[in-house]
């Protein structure tokens, strides 16, 4: 059955935990729909696992585009979240509901995803009247790694604890349909989660959450520049590909690959008419 807004939002009501992974490609996508994955996110995080830059600031909406729309190709059930990349919002409510309405004419996104809290609720707004639903993200924002001055965990002091807590309730006003709380203390999530009537997906924040999401490069160990805390391995894919490359390398080397069963055959008598 497809995963849409209604069937993630009963998933709260149920309890049922909310599975959602990070996606770019569209193999990777048929993995994860196989595996039952109810969302995936095609994030800004591309910046840095799919392209090497060292934060999400020069991602395009080409790029987005891009990737949302072979991720759709393979999503089969599976939910797609497109990510708004730094500045195609921020600028004005006008950019966000036309590159949102990009993402779905485009990307073929069902949703958008988009960073902050009270400050980007004018669009949250109009992108939700434009019939685009919207997953907010609150907490540690990368978009904001400059104005946060590094990577650092959100809401520790009792006004950063409130205005989280206070940016969910007004993302949930505007009629945002799910949030991502990252990068913030367990308890202040489990409290925003038991607030909010909206599912709240965790990354580095608690298992208290509605659903769970995971950068797939980082719980595969597929990705080593930088490993947060938060971060778990569920299988050691890394290692798999780099032991499957050096194979590859020696029976290459050795003449031993490709063997007689990857190659096409033809007669002899043919290959003698050739002209050398
Ligand atoms: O871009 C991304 O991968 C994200 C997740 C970390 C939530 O926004």
């Amino acid at each position: 059955m497809k995963n849409t807004i209604l069937t993630i939002q009963k998933q709260k009501a149920e309890n049922d935990k909310i599975t959602m992974l990070t996606c770019y490609d569209y193999s990777m996508a048929r993995l994860m729909d196989q595996a039952g994955v109810n969302i995936l996110l095609v994030g800004d995080s591309l910046g840095q696992v799919m392209l090497g830059y060292d934060s999400t600031i020069p991602v395009t909406m080409e790029d987005m585009i891009h990737h949302t729309a072979a991720v759709s190709r393979g999503a089969g059930d599976a939910f797609v979240l497109g990510d708004m990349p730094f500045l195609s919002y921020q600028t004005s409510v006008y950019d966000a509901v036309l590159n949102a309405g990009r993402l779905l004419k485009e990307g073929h996104a069902n949703a958008v995803k988009l960073e902050g809290g009270a400050t980007v609720c004018p669009q949250i707004r109009a992108i939700v009247d434009a019939q685009i639903p919207v997953c907010a993200h609150i907490g540690l924002t990368p978009q904001s790694v400059n104005a946060f001055g590094g990577f650092k965990v959100q809401g520790k002091s009792v006004e950063a604890a409130q205005k989280i807590l206070d940016d969910a309730k007004r993302v949930e006003e505007a009629g945002a349909s799910m949030v991502v709380l990252e990068g913030i203390p367990a308890k202040l999530a489990d409290v925003i989660t038991q607030t909010v009537s909206i599912p709240t997906i965790g990354i580095g924040a608690s298992a208290g959450c509605d659903g769970q999401v995971l950068v797939y490069q980082d719980m595969l160990a597929m990705f080593s520049d930088f490993v947060p805390k938060f971060v778990k391995h569920f299988a050691n894919a890394g290692d798999v590909m780099k032991q499957g490359f050096a194979d590859y390398i020696a029976e290459v080397k050795a003449g031993t690959f490709p063997a007689e069963e990857n190659t096409y055959s033809i007669s002899d008598e043919i290959i003698d008419q050739l002209v050398r």
